[in-house]
């Protein structure tokens, strides 16, 4: 029984591990990462400091900002729409896994 247990934990652990490299690989894909790092500023703000500054219950304010863009928040520098190449479904998809990365 524990050892079924502890199975399904590490089957977990390697399909949360994928699902994340995923996340990563479809931020590289649609650019985001050409103005983000997940852990140090570059155009935009490091992942690692809008998941800190943010919590779950934003996911539909932040899915918003990336297909509209917008500035202020971080400084006068602006983000572009995304919404030309990023639809609202993988835009949310990005933004939960951009608030895992604390
Ligand atoms: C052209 C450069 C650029 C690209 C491409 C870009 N961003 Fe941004 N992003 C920014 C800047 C600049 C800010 C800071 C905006 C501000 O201060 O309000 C930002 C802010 C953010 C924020 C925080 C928003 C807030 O209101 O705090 C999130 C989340 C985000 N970007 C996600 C993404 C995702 C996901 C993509 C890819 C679909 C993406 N960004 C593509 C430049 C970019």
């Amino acid at each position: 029984m524990k050892k079924a247990y502890l199975a399904t934990m590490i089957v977990v652990g390697l399909l949360m591990a994928g699902q994340a490299q995923a996340d990563e690989a479809l931020a590289k894909a649609k650019n985001c990462m050409t103005c983000h790092k997940t852990d140090a500023k570059l155009i935009g703000p490091a992942y690692k400091d809008v998941a800190a500054k943010y919590k779950a219950a934003d996911i539909p304010t932040l899915t918003k900002k990336v297909l509209e863009g917008g500035s202020g928040i971080w400084g006068q520098v602006p983000m572009a729409p995304n919404k030309a190449n990023v639809t609202e479904a993988e835009a949310k998809k990005l933004v939960t896994w951009i608030l895992t990365l604390k």
